[in-house]
């Protein structure tokens, strides 16, 4: 089912003080939402709504970690006092990175980057689906993954298995929710100009054990562009909602890289031996 307007909807953004998830917040209250501005950046996120008041649009700011289930209970409580007839959009946006290596990334960092990239996502559905599937309104999740949902990159071991796991949920959701009036799409950025360099800033204390690569230094400058902004990316994931997408992407420039991967795993079949039966 697709979610066909955001008028009278009730949006929650994760990540939503910063970047990608503050535009989608900005562009859904243009389109008609009330919006609940979520982000562990308490400050910013209180930032961002007054911004959207100041316009007129009805916005709740949530301090929350989305990779606590406790968090996620209380952001639930809060938005269900705020918002008594439920959640209607739901963007499983907040994500973080760190440039590591397998080899040398510490435990904390993977547990770091799992639980906001992947965890945080599936947090956010075990809290709002069961509402979404129960009120009689057609709902949308969008979940943000990345290209490195689909492709690895120099230094993404931590973020392709969180953002591949992103793309995995999300595809087999929105198979199992075809039937019910709660449709799922996938967000897949490219480069974007945002803070996510920034990332370790919010890194809570009780994950801060992390060693460097040596590359890192290098890394820590790595450049963005060519970069869309965030509005742009906003705008591509609202149209994609409603017209209930499977998945947007950001930028036909990787399409080529996707198609190499796909005849890589493809190739993998070369190796079967011709003995087994085809069927
Ligand atoms: N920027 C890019 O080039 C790019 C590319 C592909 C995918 N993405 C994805 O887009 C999403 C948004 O990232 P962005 O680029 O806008 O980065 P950003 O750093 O500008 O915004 C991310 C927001 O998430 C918040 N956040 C971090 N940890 C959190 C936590 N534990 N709980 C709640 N909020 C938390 C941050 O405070 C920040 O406001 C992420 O999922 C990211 O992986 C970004």
């Amino acid at each position: 089912m697709t979610l066909r307007t955001f008028a009278g909807t009730t949006a929650v953004v994760t990540g939503a003080a910063h970047g990608i998830g503050r535009a989608l917040a900005l562009r859904l209250a243009l389109a008609g939402s009330r919006v609940v501005v979520v982000d562990i950046r308490a400050e910013d996120a209180a930032a961002v709504v007054d911004e959207l008041t100041a316009q007129g649009a009805p916005a709740l700011a949530v301090a929350c970690d989305v990779s606590s289930r406790a968090d996620v209970a209380a952001l639930g409580e809060q938005v269900a006092a705020w918002a008594p007839d439920g959640v209607q959009v739901l963007c499983n946006n907040a994500g973080v990175f760190t440039p590591r290596h397998a080899a040398t990334a510490t435990h904390e960092d993977w547990e770091w980057v799992l639980g906001v990239c992947l965890w945080g996502v599936i947090h956010g559905i075990e809290e709002f689906l069961p509402g979404m599937l129960e009120s009689k309104r057609d709902c949308h999740i969008l979940n943000t993954a990345s290209m490195n949902g689909y492709l690895p990159s120099r230094h993404s071991t931590l973020y392709s298995t969180a953002k591949y796991g992103v793309v995995g949920l999300s595809e087999t959701l929105r198979m199992e929710l075809a039937s019910t009036r709660v449709g799922v799409t996938l967000l897949n950025p490219a480069a974007v100009r945002t803070n996510i360099s920034r990332a370790e800033e919010v890194r809570p204390e009780r994950m801060t054990r992390s060693r460097q690569d040596p590359e890192d230094e290098a890394f820590a400058d790595y450049g963005l562009s060519p970069a869309l902004d965030p509005e742009q990316v906003a705008d591509l994931a609202l149209n994609a909602m409603s017209a209930g997408r499977e998945a947007v992407f950001t930028d036909h420039v990787l399409k080529p890289l996707l198609e190499q991967r796909f005849a890589r795993v493809l190739d993998a079949f070369v190796t079967l031996p011709s003995a087994l039966p085809e069927r």
